[in-house]
């Protein structure tokens, strides 16, 4: 069955309103084979290493590597058997929270949203929760520290109701709060089992030619983590996020591989158009490659593959991750001794049983694994 996170959330309300009125929970909501399918994953069941796959739907779990997983982030919509699947090989299957920002300030909205999210997870059997929010906060504002307090807050009635559940934020790619948002950072990463870095769109803050450039260079991946580590937030407290898909830019002007010069924002002068380009999924960047004009080229400097491709009468410039550039990334998890590592979409890649694209499948789950081995081996 598929199943949209709103309907939950409501039915969430439903039942527990149902329930509470008469003692029992009218609906069993449980649709695996056995029971023990839903129950969350206990507290002691922890792995030495996180490595978490965001989800957005369909039946394309039903060909996950799952010993390499922890955890899947669900989306909006979810398939309902994904559930049995993932409990089933010892993997949490979490719920995302988008924070109500414009509520911040308001206590009583504030405990009301929280309380739903744990009824929705408890209605639906979720391991936890993954908070995203989409406001830029600025510190010296009521929503800086409601924030902290949010984040807080859920944390201790999620690990009280459910234990061992997980939960998490999503973090810019660095503290350094440039045009992103900004929270307070060092009390977050106490409160709540790790921060989820968006290790991607560094693309502003490097240096102002408006030329194509990699979405998640080696290098300011390593120095925004380190950041995040040098304020004094223990490494364990940090997931690295990587994506299964690239940036397609259209060329404003083409001069050779590598230098796509793009358009400028048109209201606001010398600024660059970074954020205007499509994404492409792992799988189709697999398709058009062979047939691209250029071919794979490797960019030594910011350690990223990207090809070039031709439509109509417009270069195309895409940027992306490959296992080479994966890889490479998950080494900092190892060198910065952080949690682990997390990626956009597990829906990315084909599934097909076409042998090449199974190869190329494969070798992107195993970019996952630094450390050349499964993570699901649990240390109970
Ligand atoms: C959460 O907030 C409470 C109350 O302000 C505080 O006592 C506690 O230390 C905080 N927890 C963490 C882990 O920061
Ligand atoms: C998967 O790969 C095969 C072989 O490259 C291709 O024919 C097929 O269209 C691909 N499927 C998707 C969904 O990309």
């Amino acid at each position: 069955m598929r199943w949209s996170l709103a309907l939950a959330q409501f039915v969430a309300v439903l039942v527990m309103w149902i329930g509470g009125a008469s003692g029992v929970s009218p609906i069993n909501f449980c649709q695996c084979s056995k029971r023990s399918l839903c129950e969350p994953l206990p507290e002691k069941l922890q792995s030495p290493m996180e490595v978490l796959v965001f989800d957005f739907g369909g039946t394309d779990y039903q060909h996950y590597d799952w010993s390499k997983i922890t955890a899947v982030v669900i989306g909006e919509t979810f398939n309902q058997h994904l559930l049995c699947v993932a409990h089933a090989h010892n993997v949490r299957v979490i719920m995302k929270g988008k924070i109500p920002s414009n509520a911040l300030r308001n206590h009583n909205t504030i405990n009301t949203w929280i309380r739903q999210q744990l009824d929705s997870a408890r209605t639906l059997f979720f391991d936890g929760i993954y908070l995203e929010e989409w406001q830029k906060i600025k510190p010296g504002t009521l929503e800086y520290g409601a924030l902290t307090q949010l984040i807080n807050e859920t944390a201790r009635v999620f690990h009280r109701a459910i234990p061992g559940s997980q939960v998490s934020i999503k973090v810019p790619w660095s503290p350094h709060c440039g045009d992103g948002p900004c929270y307070d950072y060092v009390p977050i990463a106490r409160s709540c089992d790790f921060l989820f870095v968006m290790s991607i769109y560094m693309q502003s803050e490097m240096g102002d030619e408006c030329f194509a450039k990699a979405n998640a260079p080696y290098d300011y991946t390593y120095s925004g983590l380190s950041a995040y580590i040098n304020l004094g937030i223990d490494s364990r407290k940090l997931v690295m996020g990587v994506t299964w898909y690239g940036s397609d830019y259209r060329c404003k002007h083409f001069y050779e591989p590598g230098r796509c010069q793009l358009e400028e924002v048109s209201n606001k002068e010398g600024v660059c158009a970074f954020h205007k380009w499509t994404t492409k999924p792992y799988k189709d960047i697999m398709l058009e490659l062979p047939k691209s004009f250029t071919g794979r080229y490797w960019d030594d400097n910011y350690k990223s593959p990207y090809y070039v491709y031709k439509l109509t009468d417009k270069y195309h410039e895409v940027w992306y991750d490959d296992p080479e550039s994966l890889s490479l990334k998950a080494t900092i998890v190892k060198k910065l001794k952080l949690r682990g590592l997390g990626v956009w979409f597990g829906n990315f890649l084909n599934y097909s049983v076409n042998p090449t694209a199974a190869m190329q499948t494969e070798d992107m789950w195993n970019a996952l694994c630094p450390f050349r081995r499964k993570w699901n081996v649990w240390n109970v």
